[in-house]
Formats: structure tokens, sequence, C-alpha cells
């Protein structure tokens, strides 16, 4: 039996669609894929620090505090002191009366600050 192009064509067409299609319901099924915000394991050392490293310690450290209004944000026990007297979060989420951080950059994302709040909000522990 001979099959006409066009039944091809179409068939071809008909695959690009019912896969493209696919491709848009998994979109919509799981969206921001590309920058989902895990915080279901957030612990002091592999989540807190990256981001204070990142986009703190240039004015935070040890040695640059001098920048930074002479807040440390390098060892554990003086993050845990900005986390005690709230104001890492209050800086961080550019809450009214607190100094809004980092300064000069723009605020961080909302993954981080989720990130820092759970950390705060559980404690602050040291883990
Ligand atoms: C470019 C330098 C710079 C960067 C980067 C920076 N800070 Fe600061 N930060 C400062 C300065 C200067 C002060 C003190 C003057 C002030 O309060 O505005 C300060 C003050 C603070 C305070 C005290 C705020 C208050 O209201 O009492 C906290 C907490 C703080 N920073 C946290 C952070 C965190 C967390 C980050 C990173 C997300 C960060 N900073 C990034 C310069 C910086």
């Amino acid at each position: 039996m001979k099959i006409p192009g066009c039944l091809i064509l179409f068939a071809i067409l008909l695959l690009m669609m019912v896969s493209s299609c696919y491709y848009d319901s998994e979109e919509y099924l799981y969206p921001n894929t590309s920058s989902q915000c895990d915080t279901t394991d957030v612990t002091y050392s592999k989540s807190v620090v990256p981001i204070i490293q990142n986009s703190c310690l240039s004015c935070h450290s040890n040695s640059t505090a001098a920048l930074g209004g002479n807040i440390k944000l390098e060892d554990y026990a003086d993050v845990k002191l900005r986390a005690d007297d709230h104001r890492l979060l209050g800086s961080i989420e550019h809450q009214s009366g607190y100094s809004p951080m980092p300064q000069g950059s723009k605020k961080l994302d909302d993954c981080k600050i989720s990130t820092v709040r759970i950390w705060v909000n559980a404690g602050a522990p040291n883990n």
C-alpha cells in the first residue's frame, strides 16, 4: 500500500506537536525547575556560610570589618550574635530600622533570604 506523502508529513507534524505539548505541560507541572529553591536541609556550614562568603565578607570579614561598620560575619559566634539581635534578618530583608544589606548591591534573591530566615528561626545552630 502506498502511503501518501502528505500523511507522513502530517504524522511528523503531529509528533512534533505532541512532544512540544509534553514539554509545555512539564514546565507547567514543575515551575522554575532551573531556579528551584531547596530549603529542605538548611545548615549553617552548607547553606548560610556560602551566602555570607559571596555577598557579605568583602565588608564583614575579620580583616575587612572596618568597611562594614566593624560588624563581623566571618566566625560563627559573630554571625550568631547578629542572628540573635535580629540585625542579620533585618538588614537582608530590608526591614525598616535596619541598614539594607548587602550595602551598595541589589537585595539577595528570595531563595537566599529564606535560607537565612529558616536558619535563624531554627535558633541559628552551629551545624
Ligand atoms: C560594600 C560593603 C558591605 C557589604 C557587601 C555588606 N555590608 Fe553590611 N554593612 C556595611 C556597612 C558600612 C555597615 C555599617 C553602616 C550601616 O549600618 O549602614 C553595615 C552594617 C551591617 C549590619 C548592621 C545593620 C544594622 O542596621 O544594625 C548588618 C547586620 C550587616 N551589615 C549585614 C550584612 C550582610 C548579611 C551582608 C551580606 C548579605 C552585608 N552586610 C554586606 C557594609 C557592607
